[in-house]
């Protein structure tokens, strides 16, 4: 499948959290994508300041776009078929920035404007680096804010199979590194720090590992806290790896679990936390042991971007038309299901 192949070229952008981000997408081929990440600019005070973030994206966000345009060897003018941006959910602040822009954009050029849901934009990432994906997969969405086991029968068809009772998976990466003291973004951080330390040192619970497809990761938080408290001395190298080995067990048995209940044709991984290599690994491994193909976006599509978005506003504007410009920013937008 070609992830809208009949709307020509699109021009994405991505604003939602901390990521300021561009990209030129044609039919299933990246001509470029930029992100301008503001790591720098939130790291002192340990996670995302919605205030600086908006800010920062005013500020990053036409040079991004203008190098978005150069580097996929774009003239707007006359080459683009539409201006496609995250409209929610995410900070309010932050997406203003993109969509007004979007908007503005689009009227100059004279194209259609299309307003995206971010994590429907998630799920598109895997059809750019895999377009010949067969029907059902079940894609495991493990993002910041997000964590839901989703059936994907085709573009724009979601259903929900489970999804996190409290915590999102990336936010337990980004709470557990920031009490361990090993910075922001967490889940980059508690990767590397766990690459140096032993999965089994403590035998953190694997909440609702048994029943169900849905997920629940503030136990184990506090698992974390506790066991640190009790053994001061523990490495945090030793702390880290088996935290990760504990996400990575719940969420792959549950990923797995749920493609047998559905009779899934293949998995799939989106969101920031499926950058992390041995979430990558064992839901490669499971995917094997059922024989079924892992469609694993790259890494850089799994983190925040906006060739996802871009992909996914093409789709929309080929098979549901362009969103009208009085459509709002949602920081609560959720993604559109079928019964
Ligand atoms: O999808 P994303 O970039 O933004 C949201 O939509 O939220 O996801 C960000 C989340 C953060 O919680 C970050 O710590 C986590 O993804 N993340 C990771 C890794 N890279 C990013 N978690 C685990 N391992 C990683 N390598
Ligand atoms: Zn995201």
């Amino acid at each position: 499948m070609t992830p809208g192949g009949g709307a020509g070229t699109v021009l994405g952008i991505e604003t939602s959290c901390d990521e300021t981000a561009a990209a030129v997408v044609d039919g299933a081929s990246v001509r470029s994508s930029v992100v301008s990440s503001q790591v720098d600019l939130h790291a002192a005070y340990g996670g995302v300041v919605p205030e600086i973030a908006g800010r920062a994206h005013l500020e990053l966000l036409i040079p991004v776009v203008a190098e978005a345009l150069a580097r996929g060897g774009v003239s707007p003018a006359t080459d683009l078929g539409a201006v496609a941006a995250t409209v929610g959910p995410g900070l309010i602040g932050s997406l203003l920035v993109g969509v007004s822009a979007a908007k503005a954009l689009a009227l100059v050029w004279d194209v259609p404007f299309v307003g995206v849901n971010h994590l429907e934009g998630h799920l598109f990432a895997a059809l750019l680096d895999h377009p010949g994906i067969e029907w059902p997969v079940v894609v495991l969405l493990v993002s910041g804010g997000h964590t839901m086991l989703v059936s994907m029968e085709g573009p724009g068809r979601y259903r929900l199979l489970g999804q996190t009772l409290d915590d999102a998976a990336g936010e337990a990466f980004d709470k557990v590194a920031r009490f361990l003291g090993l910075g922001y973004p967490g889940g980059p951080a508690i990767e590397r720090a766990a690459s140096g330390g032993d999965p089994a040192a403590f035998a953190f619970p694997r909440a609702m590992a048994v029943d169900g497809l849905d997920f629940s990761f503030s136990g184990l938080k506090t698992a974390v806290v506790h066991a640190v408290r009790r053994r001061p001395d523990a490495r945090d190298e030793d702390v880290a790896a088996s935290f990760q080995q504990a996400v990575v067990d719940v969420l792959v048995a549950k990923l797995a679990r749920a493609a047998a209940a559905v009779g899934a044709r293949g998995l799939c991984l989106a969101g920031g936390v499926a950058a992390n290599g041995p979430l990558r690994a064992a839901a490669a491994e499971a995917a094997e042991g059922l024989g079924l193909p892992a469609s694993l976006p790259s890494r850089a599509m799994c983190t925040d971007n906006a060739a996802m978005i871009a992909a996914a506003g093409a789709w929309q504007l080929e098979h549901l038309g362009p969103s009208p410009l009085d459509t709002g920013a949602d920081p609560n937008l959720r993604l559109a299901l079928i019964a």
